[in-house]
């Protein structure tokens, strides 16, 4: 754990200079939680690990929600703006290019909000179990920013359509998406592994 910068977080260098990946875990998760999915990922790349500065019952998030699926989008929108900070410092202290985000259901949901109101400070982003974060959110330009979402058929968090809408959502800001449904519910399996990195590595 280091707590030098905004965020209390993981750094771990890779030997690669492709785009380091920016691990976002879930709901009551934190900044170890995804370094064993980053290296599987892609095990040369360098690994940004923060952790989610809103406690839910003591559960570490990125942002407030109302209720299981029920976003306060004014807190989506104040916590997208600071991790998207937390990003430009840490490249500058560990010498970073832009990353791409690896996010899983509540991470994937900051990241999601982060294509759409900072698009800037990301490469891309693998969206994992990931829903609408922002019912109206700002005209973006993602200009091809090459995005993978990938849904679970059966979820029981998040229906069918609200994926599919944030796909629609991010195509219409010209991002490169590419949106799989697994045969699987909320929790990752090793399909997400095998498809995520062959997205990371094509
Ligand atoms: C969220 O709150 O971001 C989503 O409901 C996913 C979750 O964290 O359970």
């Amino acid at each position: 754990m280091t707590q030098d910068l905004s965020f209390i977080h993981r750094f771990e260098k890779g030997v690669s200079t492709a785009a380091p990946l920016l691990l976002l875990h879930g709901t009551g998760g934190d900044e170890n939680d995804l370094l064993s999915l980053g290296k599987a990922l892609a095990p040369d790349r360098s690994l940004l690990s923060p952790r989610g500065k809103v406690l839910e019952n003591g559960m570490p998030r990125f942002f407030q929600r109302l209720a299981e699926g029920i976003f306060d989008e004014q807190d989506v929108i104040k916590r997208a703006h600071e991790l998207a900070d937390f990003i430009v410092e840490a490249g500058k202290a560990y010498k970073l290019s832009k990353p791409i985000a690896v996010g899983f259901s509540n991470g994937a949901n900051i990241a999601g909000a982060m294509l759409l109101l900072r698009p800037e400070v990301l490469t891309g982003a693998v969206l994992l179990r990931a829903m609408v974060p922002l019912a109206k959110p700002p005209q973006a330009n993602l200009a091809q920013k090459p995005v993978l979402i990938i849904s679970g058929a059966s979820d029981p968090i998040i229906p069918a359509s609200n994926a599919a809408l944030l796909a629609t959502m991010l195509k219409n800001t010209h991002a490169d998406v590419q949106h799989e449904t697994l045969p699987t519910g909320h929790n990752l399996t090793q399909n997400d592994v095998t498809l995520a990195s062959k997205w990371l590595n094509r």
